[in-house]
């Protein structure tokens, strides 16, 4: 079958649909800022990125859908469960070895907690999926998804006595306790600067400029001041 880059042939699309229904049964009981429509958000957009930065669309399509099939926070930390599951399923269907590679690559390396690791792999698709990652904690639905996971920790929304610390180590950043609002500081505002593509640098500062203005209104609400 011959193959265009940029486009999908007919096998790689049915094995992106049959990607699509794994991966959402998998995270049928996911928490809601993890869960099949964050997914669905990270896969959209970085299919949006992909096409503008020239990246091979099936690498970018598969390794979207399986980039947090098991995310290590849910699972004691162990940051192999991920790349090992989606190895096995993707050995299951009839994908070529360098492919899979690539994405269990870009599942293992795509975490922002990885962030200062140094790593000896990098690549357009890496940065494409990992930029939509990123951007999917931006804007509106950053912003509900930092409160929602904050929730679900049950961490308050804000408490002004307890500051920012932007120098938390890997482990400090896992067992964070703090409120919901110094995550903003903490990551939310630094993602602007840490997009890999320009096409996703676009799309940040426009939703980076939402969170400042919902940063600058809550404090207004809190104050009472109209
Ligand atoms: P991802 O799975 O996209 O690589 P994370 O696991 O770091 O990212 O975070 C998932 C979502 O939960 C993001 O929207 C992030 O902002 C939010 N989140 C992570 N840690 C916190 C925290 N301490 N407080 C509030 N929200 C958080
Ligand atoms: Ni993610």
């Amino acid at each position: 079958m011959k193959e265009v880059k940029g486009n999908l042939t007919i096998e790689q699309q049915k094995i992106i649909d049959q990607t699509v229904v794994y991966v959402r049964d998998e995270l049928s009981e996911a928490e809601g800022g993890h869960d099949w429509f964050h997914i669905y958000r990270v896969w959209k957009t970085a299919v949006t990125l992909a096409q503008e930065e020239q990246a091979d669309l099936f690498i970018v399509n598969l390794g979207a859908l399986l980039h947090d099939i098991a995310d290590a926070k849910f699972h004691g930390g162990n940051e192999d469960i991920g790349p090992e599951k989606a190895k096995a399923f993707m050995e299951s269907l009839s994908i070529e070895p360098e492919v899979t590679e690539h994405i269990i690559h870009i599942i293992r390396y795509i975490s922002f907690k990885n962030r200062h690791q140094q790593t000896d792999f990098e690549s357009k698709e890496l940065q494409v999926i990992r930029d939509a990652d990123r951007l999917d904690a931006m804007g509106a639905i950053g912003i509900a998804r930092a409160f929602n996971y904050g929730g679900y920790k049950g961490r308050a929304l804000y408490n002004p006595s307890i500051r920012p610390n932007l120098n938390k180590t890997k482990e400090e950043y896992k067992a964070a306790t703090e409120p919901t609002l110094n995550h903003f500081y903490e990551k939310l505002l630094l993602l602007k600067d840490m997009m890999h593509t320009d096409a996703a640098r676009k799309m940040a500062e426009q939703r980076h400029r939402y969170m400042e203005d919902f940063l600058e209104q809550f404090y207004a609400e809190w104050e009472g001041k109209r």
